[in-house]
């Protein structure tokens, strides 16, 4: 099958534009990053779990469409409840995926396709059943104080209480007793994920230690992950952990076990978090400076306010990520966002980030709804084109090329934690399943991931029909204008060309790129259910006539219309790409 896949790529995989190709940029600027969900990308060894050879054996497809870099979920050894950011051993490969010798032909595999692989690093928290929590619980010296430990409080019946009023991002509180230390540890995620102690020098220096081997590996990054957890609050003089105030209006999160009824002004966002960043930037340089090559990159999660996700680019003295995820683009997108607000979203960006650094845009990843299902999957070609034609970095969650829509997971089929902590009636409202579903590959058999009888989630119902290899013979698909768009980003008014952007009515967003000695592109999104006539050349002077680069799947145009842009039909839900000729 996978000679097929190379055959349909290699035939229809041609832009009918002018070639013009960017300057020599460095590997990381204006790419695409490709997020893989290791346990749901593809299953080599017929378990019904994705394996490192799975991801191997499928680097060409990503190859083929044009990924700058793959960034992988962890792959660490984990007793996986939290499906792999619970790692008990930070220098292993979790058995389940491979080995480290698997692990090291798939770096020389990417290498080989000029690939960069790029790895979760997970500094907040380690799984219980890590040995630095077995030694800490012991009181082993040197580890005493890797963790947050805390002997609680005693209420006024003379019972033991947690420290503080902390809740998990999971649900109830953040706090667990140990028994054999006698102490309670912090874990702001599940409770098999005790929350490590950045206040504690060894263990900035143990982490530091962590990424240096990794990059000797040959790996070109960092994805860095829960950032804004890292630090909590020191201590009061008495040794206190404070308690959070509760949200002003309770009505928005009732339920007082949720992570949503306080307001976390102890446990998130320090500054040392950020801080952190600048020096694991620090870091990265120097290895660079001691053994040679190109450029490691940091990629960061942090869900936070924009100002913070401004400070981790860097705070004008410092470097920090060079790609701190737009989760401002990902998180303010609505179903319902007029044309207005989404430029002012990319403008505000656009507008506020420091002198030197690159934009970002996110739409999605394993922790959120797939944008298809949230935005709609009949605009979701629309926000694919907006995403991939805005200037700097587009990051793409597998299964968005091919435009993967949710799956469905019944309460008995969840696994994920935050959904299993949830009950029968609200559970889809936590649980990310949905978005982990297998990646659809073909019609067969669990859509080609796995020859299992059952897989660790079932695969979304609608693959039969959405599938990478059907999307690749159709003439039209969202994989074909995928790779199309692609293909555009290495042009040089696409990567540097200035973006000139703006809002026509409720439901039409226009943009151009265009950089000197290249064309101008112009890009329409017509957000509403309404088709429109437009001049286009009252925005961007197109002259007499535009070609069509191409547009949403059930646009009537067709790639390489050439039509009159002053008497351009924008068509409900579509988005096109069109060059001036
Ligand atoms: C990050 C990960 C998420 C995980 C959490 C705890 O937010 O993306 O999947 O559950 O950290 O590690």
């Amino acid at each position: 099958m996978m000679n097929l896949f190379r055959f349909l790529l290699a035939t229809t995989a041609f832009l009918a534009v002018r070639l013009n190709i960017a300057h020599t940029k460095e590997w990381w600027e204006n790419g695409n990053y490709y997020q893989i969900y290791p346990r749901s990308f593809r299953d080599s060894n017929g378990d019904g779990i994705g394996d490192l050879n799975g991801i191997t054996e499928r680097l060409q497809y990503l190859k083929d469409i044009g990924f700058t870099a793959a960034w992988l979920s962890p792959i660490f050894k984990s007793p996986m409840i939290d499906f792999g950011y619970d790692i008990s051993d930070f220098y292993a490969i979790h058995s389940e995926y491979g080995t480290m010798e698997d692990f090291k032909a798939l770096v020389a595999r990417a290498k080989q396709l000029d690939i960069r692989i790029i790895l979760d690093f997970v500094p907040n928290h380690t799984s219980d059943e890590c040995e630095w929590f077995e030694k800490s619980v012991n009181r082993e010296p040197g580890y005493e104080d890797f963790y947050v430990w805390h002997n609680g409080t005693v209420d006024a019946n003379g019972k033991r209480q947690p420290p503080s009023n902390w809740i998990s991002a999971f649900r109830y509180s953040a706090w667990e007793w140990n028994e054999k230390r006698q102490q309670y540890y912090l874990h702001q995620f599940a409770i098999k994920q005790a929350d490590l102690n950045f206040r504690n020098p060894l263990v900035v220096a143990k982490m530091k230690e962590v990424m240096r081997y990794w990059l000797d590996t040959g790996i070109s990054g960092f994805r860095i992950d829960a950032l804004p957890f890292m630090f909590e609050k020191a201590p009061d003089a008495n040794g206190n952990f404070l308690d959070e105030p509760v949200i002003d209006d309770v009505s928005i999160c009732p339920d007082p076990d949720d992570w949503c009824h306080l307001n976390h002004t102890y446990t998130l966002d320090q500054p040392e978090s950020i801080e952190m960043v600048y020096q694991w930037r620090e870091l990265v340089e120097q290895y660079r400076k001691q053994k040679g090559g190109e450029p490691r990159v940091l990629l960061t999660e942090a869900y936070t306010t924009f100002d913070n996700l401004m400070l981790y680019y860097g705070d004008g003295e410092r470097n920090g990520s060079m790609v701190p995820f737009n989760f401002y683009f990902m998180n303010s997108l609505k179903n319902q966002s007029t044309a207005q607000e989404i430029v002012d979203i990319i403008s505000r960006w656009m507008n506020s980030m420091p002198d030197g650094v690159l934009a970002n845009w996110v739409l999605g990843n394993h922790d959120n709804p797939r944008y298809s299902t949230r935005l709609g999957v009949q605009r979701a070609d629309l926000f694919t084109i907006l995403l991939q034609t805005l200037p700097g970095n587009a990051v793409t969650y597998y299964g968005e090329e091919i435009c993967m829509t949710d799956g469905k997971i019944t309460w008995e089929q969840t696994v994920d934690p935050s959904g299993c902590n949830a009950n029968p009636s609200n559970y889809e409202s936590y649980s990310r399943d949905p978005c982990r579903t297998p990646y659809q590959w073909d019609a067969s058999k669990n859509a080609g991931f796995s020859d299992a009888d059952n897989t660790w989630l079932p695969v979304a119902g609608n693959y039969r029909t959405n599938n990478a290899l059907a999307q690749l013979r159709a003439p039209k698909s969202h994989l074909q204008i995928f790779m199309k768009l692609i293909r555009l980003r290495k042009l040089r008014s696409l990567q540097d060309g200035p973006l000139k952007i703006k809002a026509i009515g409720n439901d039409i967003i226009i943009y151009s790129r265009e950089a000197p000695g290249d064309a101008m592109y112009v890009i329409v999104l017509n957000l509403g259910a309404r088709e429109q006539s437009l001049n286009i050349n009252q925005h961007f002077d197109m002259g007499r006539q535009a070609e069509v680069i191409t547009s949403s799947l059930q646009s009537a145009y067709n790639d390489g219309d050439i039509l009159d842009p002053s008497k351009y039909m924008a068509e409900p839900y579509v988005g096109v790409v069109l060059v001036k000729i």
